[in-house]
């Protein structure tokens, strides 16, 4: 018997990534998964591939009416919703420079990124008020909390993720249902090479482009290691499951460390001071 078995959840943009990462563990832990997303064909195999315990939901999580449907729909195939992952997100369109971007696409990535967390963070309390609580998890982003270049409407959504998770903790805490943030950063997924190597046609080169990216990423981490879905997943289990009953209103990142601070560099001068020990 898994962790979660007779828990119910639902993970928005579960068709791919680390939507699908999160999926796949919280099925192997034994709760009843919707896998919720835009993409039908993608998200009609995962469900297939994860086994009974879960079911595709076809999403634009830019809707109102379509998250309350979500919601509703956990509770009627599976009696109950427990814990709700707001992980569909885009980048956009990229524009290295600030007075470059036109903002052609706020609308959406602001409807997709902010306006369906916050109605998603509604619409599964709603739900979870009804069975004695839950645990709602936001994806953000390490970009939610310190600032970048290039992804302008991308980054103010991210941190506004991180705000809207606080207050809505404030609100829903009363119900037992607890909302918390991640904080990704770096994770191997489709996402930045369609932000950062869009320009480049997909192949060998932005194959090659995207390695040196990766490891120019791991030179600002204390880790100098990749991140996987899997450790995204880690965290969801634990900030949905029991064991994190007493939290809520958190931001975890899952970083490599990159928020902790600036790691110094290798070549930096402050390497060179020896310290007030060794000079003694
Ligand atoms: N990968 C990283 O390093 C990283 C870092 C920081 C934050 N994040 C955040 O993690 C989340 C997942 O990112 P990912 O890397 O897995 O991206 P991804 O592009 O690999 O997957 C995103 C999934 O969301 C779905 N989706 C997109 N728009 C949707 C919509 N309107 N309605 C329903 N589904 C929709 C897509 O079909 C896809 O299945 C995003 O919110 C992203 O901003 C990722």
């Amino acid at each position: 018997m898994g962790e979660l078995s007779g828990k119910v959840a639902i993970v928005t943009g579960a068709a791919a990534g680390i939507g699908l990462g999160i999926a796949t563990r919280l099925c192997q832990e034994g709760a009843n998964v919707v896998i919720a997303d835009m993409n039908d064909l993608d998200g009609q195999k995962v469900a297939a591939d994860l086994g009974p315990g879960a079911v595709f939901y076809q999403i634009d999580v830019s809707d109102q009416a379509q998250l309350a449907a979500l919601c509703d729909f956990a509770k009627s195939e599976f009696g109950r919703l427990d814990i709700m992952v707001n992980n569909a997100g885009i980048g956009g369109q990229r524009h290295a420079h600030l007075l470059d971007d036109n903002f052609a696409d706020f609308n959406r990535v602001v409807g997709i990124n902010l306006f369906g967390v916050m109605v998603g963070t509604r619409e599964a309390a709603r739900v979870m008020k009804e069975n004695g609580g839950g645990s709602i998890i936001n994806i953000s982003s390490a970009g939610g909390v310190v600032a970048a270049a290039g992804n302008w409407t991308y980054h103010a959504t991210k941190s506004a993720v991180v705000f809207f998770s606080k207050c809505a903790a404030l609100d829903v805490g009363s119900f037992n249902v607890r909302v918390n943030c991640i904080a990704p950063c770096n994770i191997e997924t489709a996402i930045l090479a369609r932000s950062m190597a869009g320009h480049i046609p997909e192949g060998p080169e932005r194959d090659e482009y995207m390695v040196t990216l990766r490891k120019y990423i791991q030179t600002r981490q204390p880790l100098k290691m990749q991140g996987y879905v899997d450790d995204i997943a880690e965290a969801i289990l634990f900030l949905g499951s029991d064991r994190s009953r007493y939290i809520t209103g958190m931001l975890m990142p899952v970083d490599g460390g990159q928020l902790a601070g600036n790691v110094r560099p290798e070549n930096s001068p402050m390497g060179r001071n020896p310290g007030i020990n060794a000079a003694a």
